[in-house]
């Protein structure tokens, strides 16, 4: 019996395989690595002394999910797999639309097939669109997306809401992450994008280890405390944790369920600034922007439901969250690259 985890090698998936393993689940990795390294998954078993099953191929290839269902029986499938570039996807729709759905609706009819009807989804605060109530609760309305990528999210969430209502045997759960940063402790693992960072983190450890110059920010005349964009950053570990107690949910029999994953604490980008050089006493040079074009001024949950319903809640503050994504740029300045 394992838990499938398509893009496990991807920067949230290694650190789910990590709190999987932790709490004795075999684990089955799918992923192309189209945006990852497989060392991810040697730092994995660095870390737990365990297994991880590593299958390279891609959700859109029946084959390889034939194989790998036969060869396991996977009792869940976590569905990380997916492209996930916001300005990429504007440039890229057909690219965006066909690896995300098409991947989702091939990955789905094959674990029917197979039998397996569990899947916990990766999905985004992105749905809400421009929330319409702060702290987002699950029940504020989905909104209009300003980017491809984030309409697969939104179309994804509903295609798997039909599967399960015309199949009440499947159970989903959509979990809707807010900012995901942070590295695990061990500093062998954490976010490794290609060439410039689009999101803030990212781009705050490649300035702090003198790879970029100074840091952007984009906009500060928000209606905001300090005009600056505010988020729900939430640490990675904790958001892999959510994942475990997700399965547990599964096992329960969930039907369908949606859960926000956030810390309901806003953070403002000079905020974060002010947090990272506090937690890591380097300094980062920043100057003020246009505002980025699909922004919204403030972002953060109310993830209550997820306390109460999985006993989950995210521990790790601010700081520590600082500390941990710069060790990992620190003793990695160039990923998983040597
Ligand atoms: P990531 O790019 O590090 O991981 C995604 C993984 O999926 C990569 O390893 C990639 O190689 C793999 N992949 C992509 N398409 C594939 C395909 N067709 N077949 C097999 N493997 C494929 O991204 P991440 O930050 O770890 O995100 C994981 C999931 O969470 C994604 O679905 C993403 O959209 C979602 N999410 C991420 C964030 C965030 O800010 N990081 C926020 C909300 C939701
Ligand atoms: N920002 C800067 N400079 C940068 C990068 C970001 O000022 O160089 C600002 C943004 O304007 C925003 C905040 O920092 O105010 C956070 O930006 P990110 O790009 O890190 O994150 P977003 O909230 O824009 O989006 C992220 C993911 C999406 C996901 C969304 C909600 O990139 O995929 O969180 O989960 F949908």
């Amino acid at each position: 019996m394992a838990i499938l985890v398509t893009g496990g090698a991807g920067y949230i998936g290694s650190h789910t395989c990590i709190e999987l393993l932790q709490a004795g689940y075999e684990v089955v990795v799918l992923d192309n690595l189209c945006n990852s390294s497989e060392k991810s998954l040697d730092r994995v078993r660095q870390i737990t002394g365990k297994e991880v099953t590593f299958y390279k191929g891609d959700i859109l290839d029946r084959e390889i999910l034939k194989k790998l269902f036969s060869e396991h029986t996977i009792t869940c499938c976590i569905h990380f797999a997916g492209l996930k570039a916001v300005g990429e996807s504007v440039q890229m729709p057909l690219e965006y639309y066909y690896n995300n759905i098409a991947g989702t609706l091939v990955l789905t009819d094959e674990m029917r097939k197979h039998n397996c009807k569990n899947i916990i989804f990766s999905s985004s605060a992105t749905v809400y669109g421009n929330p319409a109530q702060i702290p987002i609760t699950e029940e504020c309305p989905k909104g209009e997306c300003t980017n491809p990528y984030g309409w697969t999210k939104s179309m994804l969430e509903q295609i798997l809401t039909d599967i399960q209502k015309a199949d009440p045997e499947w159970n989903v759960i959509l979990l809707r992450y807010f900012n995901p940063i942070g590295a695990h402790k061990s500093g062998l693992i954490g976010e490794n994008p290609n060439g410039v960072p689009n999101n803030l983190m990212p781009y705050i450890t490649q300035v702090a280890v003198g790879k970029l110059k100074e840091l952007g920010i984009f906009g500060d005349d928000y209606d905001t405390p300090d005009g600056t964009g505010v988020r729900d950053y939430i640490h990675v570990v904790d958001l892999a944790v959510g994942h475990v107690k997700a399965l547990k949910k599964i096992d329960e029999k969930a039907g369908l369920c949606i859960y926000n994953l956030g810390t309901g604490q806003g953070y403002s980008v000079l905020d974060i600034v002010k947090n990272f050089e506090k937690a890591n006493g380097v300094k980062i040079p920043y100057a003020i922007k246009p505002r980025r074009a699909g922004d919204i001024a403030t972002c953060y949950s109310n993830a209550d439901k997820a306390e109460r319903e999985l006993g989950w809640k995210a521990e790790n503050g601010i700081l520590q969250m600082c500390e941990d994504s710069w060790r990992w740029q620190k003793n990695n300045p160039n990923g998983y690259e040597e």
